[in-house]
C-alpha cells in the first residue's frame, strides 16, 4: 500500500540538499550578513541571469515585489491596473496597496489563462499597466497583452510567482513585461528556506528605483528621498535560493516529466486538462484539471490516499476584499466555472514513479458516480 499522496511535499527536497544549505547558512551566519548583503546580491546576479534580464532585485516575499514594480511603475490613487480574475489575491493586493483600482477579466476556458480578447472592453482612460499571470507555471499569451499595451500605450507586468523558468517561444519569462515579479515562497519551484521574492528588470531606471524602495527609500544612509519601506531579503534566504537556483532546471524537467505522463495517460471523460499552446513551455508548478463532480472526485481520489489541492476556490472578482467593486456572479464566467470545478493534482519533483502510476490508474478507474 501506498504511503498518502499529498498535493505538495517539500520535505524530500530539502534533504536530499540539507547539507549544501546548511554549509551556506553556516557562512551568513558567520559573516553576520542577515538582512540583504553579499549572498542576496550573488543570488540576484544569478537569477537575473536566469532570467536573462539585465537586474533582479531581492525583496522579503512576492506580495512585496507587486507592490513595489506598481510603485516603480509610478501608478497610485486615481489609476486602474487590469488583472485576471483567475488568480492567486495577491496579484491584485500589489494594485490595491498603491489605491489603484484592480480592474478584473476573465480567462479563457481553455489555457485558464486571461483572455486577451475580453482587455480592450475594459481599457478606460484611467488605465495605466496591465498584469499578466503566468498562472500555474504556464506562460500567458504574451504577444497578445504586449500588442495591447503598445496600442493603448499601458504597461505590461508579469507576475511570475508561480513560474521560475517557464518559456514563452523558449525564452524565460521574466523579460517580457517592463518587470516581472517572483515569489520564492517555500513551495513555489524555486522556493527559499524562509519568505522571499524578487522582481526582474532590463530598465536601469526601475532597477535603481527598485532598490531604493525596498530599503527606506534611501541609497545613501539615513538620507529618505521618498517614503520607502523596508522589505529587504534576509540573508539566510538568498544564501538557500542560491543553492537551490542551481538545482531549478533538473526540478524543473522533472516537473515536466511528470506532467507529460499525466497529460498522456490520463484517459477519462469526466477530466478535462489545461490546454497548452504551442508557444508555451510550462514549468507545472501546478497541475490542475476540471471536473464537473469535484466534491466526488476529491472524495474518491482521498479514498485511494490521493489528496489534491484547489487552486483557487474563488476567483479574485467575488473575494469578500473586493464587495466594493460590485461585481457578480456571472460578471467573469470562466473564472467562476474554474473555481467550481478545478482541482490541482500532487506536483512536485521528488514523486516517486510508483505514485504517478498510482494517481493515473485512479483517476483512469474514477466513474463519476
Ligand atoms: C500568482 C501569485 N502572485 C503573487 C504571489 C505572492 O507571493 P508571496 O506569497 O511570496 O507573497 C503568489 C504566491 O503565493 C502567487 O501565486
Amino acid at each position: 500500500m501506498l504511503e498518502k499522496i499529498p498535493c505538495l511535499d517539500l520535505k524530500g527536497q530539502h534533504q536530499q540538499i540539507k547539507k549544501e544549505v546548511f554549509d551556506a547558512f553556516e557562512k551568513v551566519y558567520e559573516s553576520t550578513a542577515f538582512s540583504g548583503g553579499p549572498f542576496v546580491e550573488e543570488f540576484e546576479k544569478n537569477f537575473a541571469v536566469f532570467c536573462q534580464t539585465a537586474y533582479a532585485v531581492g525583496v522579503n516575499n512576492g506580495t512585496s515585489a507587486l507592490h513595489l514594480a506598481m510603485l516603480a511603475l509610478g501608478i497610485g490613487v486615481g489609476d486602474e491596473v487590469i488583472v485576471p480574475a483567475n488568480t492567486f489575491i495577491a496579484t491584485a493586493w500589489g494594485v490595491s496597496y498603491t489605491g489603484a483600482i484592480p480592474v478584473f477579466v476573465d480567462c479563457t476556458s481553455d489555457t485558464w489563462q486571461i483572455d486577451a480578447t475580453k482587455i480592450e472592453e475594459k481599457i478606460t482612460p484611467k488605465t495605466k499597466a496591465i498584469v499578466g499571470v503566468h498562472l500555474y507555471g504556464q506562460p500567458f499569451d504574451v504577444e497578445s497583452l504586449l500588442a495591447i499595451c503598445r496600442k493603448h500605450n499601458l504597461s505590461l507586468l508579469e507576475d511570475a510567482a508561480q513560474a521560475q523558468g517557464a518559456r514563452y517561444n523558449d525564452i524565460p519569462v521574466g523579460g517580457f513585461g517592463e518587470m516581472a515579479c517572483f515569489s520564492f515562497y517555500p513551495g513555489k519551484n524555486l522556493g527559499a528556506c524562509g519568505e522571499a521574492g524578487g522582481i526582474t528588470t532590463k530598465n536601469e531606471k526601475y532597477y535603481k528605483h527598485l532598490l531604493s524602495l525596498r530599503n527606506h527609500g534611501s541609497m545613501v544612509r539615513y538620507h529618505h528621498d521618498e517614503v520607502g519601506f523596508n522589505m529587504r531579503m534576509g540573508g539566510l534566504e538568498g544564501a538557500s535560493l542560491n543553492v537551490k537556483l542551481k538545482y531549478l532546471p533538473e526540478w524543473n524537467n522533472r516537473r515536466r516529466e511528470i506532467a507529460t505522463r499525466y497529460q498522456q495517460e490520463i484517459k477519462n471523460t469526466h477530466i478535462k486538462l489545461q490546454y497548452q499552446p504551442d508557444w508555451a513551455k510550462s514549468v507545472y508548478h501546478l497541475f490542475v484539471l476540471t471536473t464537473e463532480n469535484r466534491d466526488g472526485l476529491i472524495n474518491y481520489l482521498n479514498e485511494n490516499n490521493i489528496f489534491p489541492g484547489l487552486h483557487y476556490p474563488v476567483p479574485c472578482h467575488l473575494q469578500k476584499a473586493y464587495a466594493h467593486l460590485k461585481y457578480k456572479e456571472g460578471d467573469c464566467p470562466n473564472a467562476e466555472y474554474l473555481a467550481q470545478h478545478c482541482i490541482s493534482l500532487p506536483m512536485y519533483a521528488e514523486l516517486t514513479d510508483a505514485e504517478i502510476s498510482h494517481i493515473i490508474k485512479v483517476l483512469n478507474a474514477y466513474k463519476n458516480a
